[in-house]
């Protein structure tokens, strides 16, 4: 267990879920990245393996100091997630098509980050998944909030961009960092890594860049 670097004000776990009903974006990337990144920020840090591709599991296995990390393979996550205790953040790795696990998953969530990779393909892939986060939403006077992040993007590339404006049309936000594509993120999850710890300077600023705004959005940190 690592010791908490800051205490914390909130009474109640904190739940990140990833959902995009297209495969291949980048859930599991972001996901692994992130809690690699809170957990060397001192948060207690749980990682729900909501796929049952199990690809979160398989990090896990390889990590050397991984966050606790479960596999929830029925559409189950808002029942199993108030069963865990002791922790202060828990990343939801969601599956890669819409099912009723991605409801679960929305359900359970006090901030849905969808990834979206700068094409109009992954674009046209967001309006259902954006329904039904809207949806839950009416019912439960907003809750989970949700925000876009860029994941994938190319250097010097316009679509990025366009994508951009496209997306700031859309009923949540979009994180202004994201990720863009480099090989340190395949070698990463690969192996059971978190670029924060890695020598891709700029991977690692790109997750701790993802982090700082999900402290803040999600009024996360305070220092004792
Ligand atoms: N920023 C990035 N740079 C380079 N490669 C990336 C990046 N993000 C993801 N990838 C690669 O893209 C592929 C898909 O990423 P990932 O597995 O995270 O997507 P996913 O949304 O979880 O997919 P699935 O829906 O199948 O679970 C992987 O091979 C991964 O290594
Ligand atoms: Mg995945």
């Amino acid at each position: 267990m690592l010791t908490h670097a800051f205490t914390y004000i909130q009474a109640h776990m904190i739940t990140i879920g990833m959902v995009q009903q297209k495969g291949g974006v980048g859930k599991t990337v972001i996901a692994t990245n992130l809690a690699t990144s809170f957990q060397k920020r001192g948060y207690e840090v749980a990682l729900v393996d909501a796929d049952p591709q199990g690809s979160a599991r398989d990090w896990a296995a390889k990590a050397e100091n991984p966050p606790m990390t479960v596999g929830v393979d029925r559409p189950v996550v808002h029942k199993q997630l108030p069963k865990l205790k002791g922790f202060d953040i828990a990343i939801v790795d969601g599956p890669g098509k819409l099912e009723r696990m991605t409801v679960s998953i929305i359900k359970a969530s006090d901030l849905c980050l969808i990834p979206v990779q700068p094409a109009a393909i992954d674009l046209w892939a967001v309006g259902t998944v954006i329904d039904h986060i809207q949806t839950r939403q009416d019912l439960t006077e907003g809750r989970p909030q949700a925000r876009f992040v860029i994941s994938r993007a190319i250097t010097g590339s316009t679509l990025t961009g366009s994508i951009e404006e496209v997306l700031d049309e859309a009923p949540f936000g979009r994180l202004s960092a994201g990720t863009y594509q480099r090989v340190a993120y395949t070698r990463a999850v690969g192996n059971g890594e978190g670029v924060v710890s890695g020598n891709d300077s700029k991977a690692a600023a790109e997750i701790n860049a993802i982090t700082d705004e999900l402290e803040s959005i999600l009024k996360l940190k305070t220092h004792a």
